[in-house]
């Protein structure tokens, strides 16, 4: 939500900043704006909409500097226009400030200020931070890098922000409470982002800020502190990224391509973790909580948009093979209602990016309750890797689509592991059955790369139902989660209004939706309730609706049914999730595409969602 970058050094800095904020797109692309620093002069430049837009602005300027900052908006305060964008410049000129993040007492913070005789130009709450900076600097005759931090004392809320001073031109003031900052370190020069996207390119050695940390940089040195003031020692880390692993390698789409390293990302995240000889499970990250998960009498699974689908399948794994009961909460309701939790208590908290603002506060709630947190997350070095005492990474890779696919199925992947581990530890799962489902989870890749290939038919469907206005999913037991994502997909990606239910649900009010212009897309892989999806069927087709199905290959009875088979082969029931959500991927994203939507940056939605 909102991207961050900064660059000091000797080299052009404009390329740099604009490369850095088109990988940054995906947390936020209401507007774009840069400002750099030349011989002492700001060069600021905003515009409303995509970074593109900016570029088109500035292509004909001369933009010239060695330091500079610039900033992607996901809008919060104020409507997404030139005005609203980022840098902020405050009202005498002296600060320049891009911010992600939401000052909670701004209103406040603005009043003072305006007493004092400050006027704001725009409607953000970060103006009134660049400020409330000046006026600390020029009434009280400090440094810049003290009025920061005796700003940062006054604020409450989140913030990742990095802040110029006109006087002091030759460093770049970054600092954290909340929202991510990593800076990387190169020969004499540094960058500054809000993840490592755009830095990799240039250095793959990370100092990631914790909060309530301050860094100022000069082109030659950096140093760290507290917002109180207490020097730190700078922890350099090397991180393992290709810049492959962050273009588009030829697909049209970002999600195109995210769905298609499934095979690959799948393996990744069970690789080194899944033996087959002897069939086992390793979750090295585990380890020191094993104690812990063998007694705990409870799960809570806490999460937000897809990880949470993800969690809900967990819970069904963990509840049917382990035999614990398992909670699944959405971390906004959990960290707001005063949940009921014990040390005895484990928390697993899902996220891809592990920089959601809710599933974090959950964690540090769940932490300071005494209940032990464990975190299943893709991207290394992030807060919530640093919050949780245990976890397990998905390997999925950086996943750059809003629209979150491979991160999906490596989360369930993990979900799956930790289950069977869990069954096995607990003796609830007997030896054939744990060796028969990891043999199982060995063949899942071959088996969706076997459904990749099928798109044409996918695209076939969709090309049929891209003018729809409404769908319901429908799915039972651990393909129900899998409705409610294929509907998520659906909507976030092509605006069309779609809506999971449990199958049996549908008779209990959605059912009243069906005609013959309603697609229904049903999960109806074989298991326990097989036949009962076949009646539901039944029961939609009994009033004209639309049947599109997920069947497994070969299955005549719902063929005789249903408008359209989607096959899928077959797998043990409780991996069924890692399969049947391929379709409905591929299904979503084609439509979308047919509609002329913006697959990769849907409308008002952001990747990263690091405010509440
Ligand atoms: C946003 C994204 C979703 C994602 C959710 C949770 O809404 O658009 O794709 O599922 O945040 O994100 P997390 O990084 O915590 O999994």
């Amino acid at each position: 939500m909102c991207g961050i970058v900064g660059y000091i050094g000797n080299k052009d800095a404009y390329p740099i900043l604009i490369n850095g904020l088109k990988r940054l797109e995906y947390r936020g692309y209401d507007s774009a704006g840069i400002a750099l620093i030349d011989n002492n002069k700001a060069q600021v430049y905003k515009k409303q909409g995509k970074v593109s837009e900016l570029e088109k602005e500035t292509a004909t300027k001369k933009i010239t500097g060695n330091i500079g900052i610039g900033h992607t908006r996901w809008a919060t305060h104020g409507l997404p226009n030139d005005i609203n964008a980022h840098p902020h410049m405050s009202m005498n000129g002296k600060f320049i400030v891009i911010h992600n993040g939401i000052i909670e007492n701004y209103a406040r913070l603005q009043k003072k200020l305006c007493d004092r005789g400050y006027s704001f130009t725009s409607e953000t709450d970060t103006e009134i931070l660049a400020n409330t900076i000046e006026y600390i600097y020029l009434k009280g005759k400090v440094s810049a890098e003290l009025a920061v931090r005796l700003a940062l004392t006054k604020i409450i809320g989140a913030y990742g922000l990095v802040v110029i001073c006109i006087d002091e031109p030759n460093q770049l003031i970054a600092a954290r409470n909340g929202s991510p900052l990593v800076i990387g370190v190169g020969e004499k020069e540094y960058f500054i982002a809000s993840d490592a996207t755009p830095i990799i390119e240039h250095t793959n050695r990370i100092i990631y800020l914790n909060d309530k940390e301050i860094a100022v940089v000069t082109k030659n040195e950096l140093s760290l502190k507290t917002i109180t003031n207490d020097a730190l020692i700078p922890m350099i880390q090397e991180l393992n990224l290709d810049i492959e692993e962050i273009e588009k390698g030829g697909y049209d789409h970002f999600m195109l391509k995210e769905i298609y390293e499934q095979p690959k990302s799948i393996n990744d995240t069970f690789r080194g973790r899944a033996s087959q000889n002897p069939p086992e499970i390793y979750l090295g990250g585990l380890y020191n909580v094993f104690d812990k998960l063998d007694e705990a009498e409870r799960i809570i699974i806490v999460a937000c948009g897809t990880s949470w689908h993800a969690g809900l399948v967990g819970e069904y794994l963990i509840e049917e093979f382990a035999r614990i009961p398992v909670e699944v909460e959405y971390a906004s309701e959990f960290r707001y209602r005063n949940p009921i939790i014990s040390k005895n208590d484990v928390i697993i908290a899902v996220s891809q990016s592990g920089e959601t603002a809710d599933t974090i506060a959950a964690v540090k709630m769940a932490r300071e309750l005494g209940a032990t947190v464990i975190g299943i997350c893709n991207v290394v070095g992030s807060s919530l890797t640093r919050e949780t005492e245990a976890g397990v990474y998905t390997h999925a890779g950086p996943e750059i689509g809003v629209a979150s696919t491979k991160a999906f199925s490596a989360q369930v992947t993990v979900l799956t592991m930790i289950s069977l581990l869990l069954g096995k530890r607990r003796k609830k799962l007997s030896e054939k059955t744990y060796t028969t489902l990891i043999k199982e989870l060995y063949k899942i890749p071959d088996k969706i790369t076997q459904l990749l290939s099928q798109n044409e038919t996918y695209k076939h469907v969709a090309s049929l139902y891209k003018d729809a206005t409404n769908c319901i999913y429908l799915g039972r037991g651990v393909l129900f989660p899998v409705a409610l994502e294929g509907a998520l997909k659906l909507k976030e990606i092509s605006y069309i209004h779609a809506e999971g239910y449990p199958a049996a649900e549908m008779k209990h009010g959605p059912i009243a939706l069906i005609d013959e212009n309603m697609p229904v897309v049903i999960i109806a892989t074989k298991d326990h309730s097989y036949e009962k999806v076949v009646s539901n069927i039944q029961e939609v087709k009994a009033r004209k609706g639309i049947i599109i199905a997920v069947v497994n290959e070969g299955d005549t009875t719902i063929a005789k049914l249903a408008d359209h088979v989607l096959e899928v082969p077959e797998t043990l029931p409780e991996l069924a999730p890692l399969t049947t959500i391929i379709p409905l991927q591929l299904f979503s994203y084609y439509i979308a595409v047919m509609r002329g939507c913006n697959v990769d940056q849907p409308r008002n939605l952001a990747k990263s969602v690091t405010v509440e």
